[in-house]
């Protein structure tokens, strides 16, 4: 079996953090999204794969991933170009699958289970496809699976006005090549994409069996900064931490803390877990990093209180107030304005930035 993962989209609604990279590779407990979804097909005995690669970021994920060695697998990079659709993106693969079934997993998505079982349930029995289901709360906003009440796929419904069930796809599917003669015969829809929910029907339209299987755990799709901020809470949540870099006596340190080796918590600095520090990163004296906080690499955190939120890297945060959660992009500082004249909040902000003061 091979595994497909989606690089490709534009990340509009993680943008300003997407204008300069693709949300891929923004990290979730310090380590980028993709990361897991790559991780996952490994864990589950599948190491041939093929990245699909749109237009923004193409060769920032693949100076990340390179040839794959570094994770235990093999890719195969596969260009796309624009975002025509999910159906689209599986059609590219098709030289790439070549007779092989193959597990496809949308790049931006975060399952703490894996994929395993969804293979096993697609293995046992003769099935062209496989699907992991859900129950959501906002099923309109989600492909849609009714099933027979013995796992048997009778419908999919690309985000229905009314929805029929409250089972939504959870962005990991596995395939056999009979998909490519399906998504042949689609039209795009309504959103203008050519959508794997559509040619997957297509294949229930000709009598063809598509199994499912309801994930247990939890599932993210960390397409706006609030995911990104949820999905960082379950995955800290999960961790036993581990205290490798330099504490000073007179800090104050409990909870989960995963601490980068070459990184550094200072004296009468306050850290309660779960937290990931990465490498290099300064935790300063009088400075307080609170639960679900995520500091990238290369940071100095110096005197700010800190709490519930994603620090990309190579920052410079002194504010002397509170900030909560928030998701701040690689190089970007925030420092104090306090002490200047006149009073007020100064401010250089790029475009698309979302500033709550
Ligand atoms: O998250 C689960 C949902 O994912 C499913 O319930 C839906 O049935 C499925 O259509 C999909 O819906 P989204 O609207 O959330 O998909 P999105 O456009 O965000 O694309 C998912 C991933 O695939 C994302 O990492 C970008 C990548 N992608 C997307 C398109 C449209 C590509 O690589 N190429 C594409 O053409």
């Amino acid at each position: 079996m091979k595994g497909i993962v989606l690089a490709g989209g534009l990340g509009t609604r993680l943008r300003p953090i997407t204008h300069t990279g693709p949300k891929q590779l923004v990290p979730v407990a310090n380590k980028p999204v993709i990361q897991y979804a790559i991780e996952d097909l490994r864990d589950a005995g599948i190491t041939d794969i093929g990245v699909i690669l749109g237009n923004l970021g193409r060769d920032d994920i693949q100076s990340f991933l390179g040839d794959g060695s570094e994770f235990g697998v093999e890719i195969t990079y596969i260009v796309q170009g624009n975002p025509l659709g999910l159906a689209h993106t599986v059609g590219c693969a098709e030289e790439f699958v070549e007779e092989d079934d193959f597990v496809v997993y949308l790049g931006d998505n975060i399952h703490n289970n894996g994929v395993t079982d969804l293979v096993e349930s697609f293995k046992t029995g003769d099935y062209v496809a496989g699907i992991a289901l859900q129950e959501v709360e906002n099923p309109g906003q989600f492909g849609i699976a009714e099933t027979d009440g013995s796992d048997n796929v009778t419908r999919l419904v690309e985000k229905p006005d009314n929805p029929a069930s409250d089972h939504a796809l959870v962005g990991i599917y596995v395939l056999s090549p009979a998909v490519f003669d399906a998504i042949e015969t689609i039209e795009p829809s309504w959103r203008g994409e050519l959508e794997i929910t559509d040619a997957m029907q297509e294949l229930l339209d000709k009598g063809l069996a598509v199994d499912s299987h309801v994930i247990e755990g939890w599932w993210k799709d960390t397409g706006k900064p609030e995911d990104i901020l949820k999905a960082n809470r379950l995955v800290l949540d999960g961790r036993p931490g581990s205290l490798n870099g330099t504490v000073d006596e007179n800090a104050d340190v409990r909870g989960h803390v995963d601490l980068h080796e070459t990184a550094t918590i200072e004296g009468r600095a306050v850290v309660r877990g779960p937290v990931s520090i990465a490498a290099d990163t300064v935790v300063e004296a009088g400075t307080y990093v609170g639960p679900y906080t995520s500091v990238g690499p290369e940071t100095r955190l110096s005197s700010v209180q800190l709490e519930n939120s994603v620090i990309v890297g190579e920052s410079e945060i002194s504010s002397d107030g509170k900030i909560v959660d928030s998701l701040v992009g690689r190089a970007a500082t925030v420092t104090s304005a306090s002490g200047l004249l006149p009073e007020g909040r100064r401010l250089v902000i790029g475009e698309q930035s979302n500033l709550k003061l």
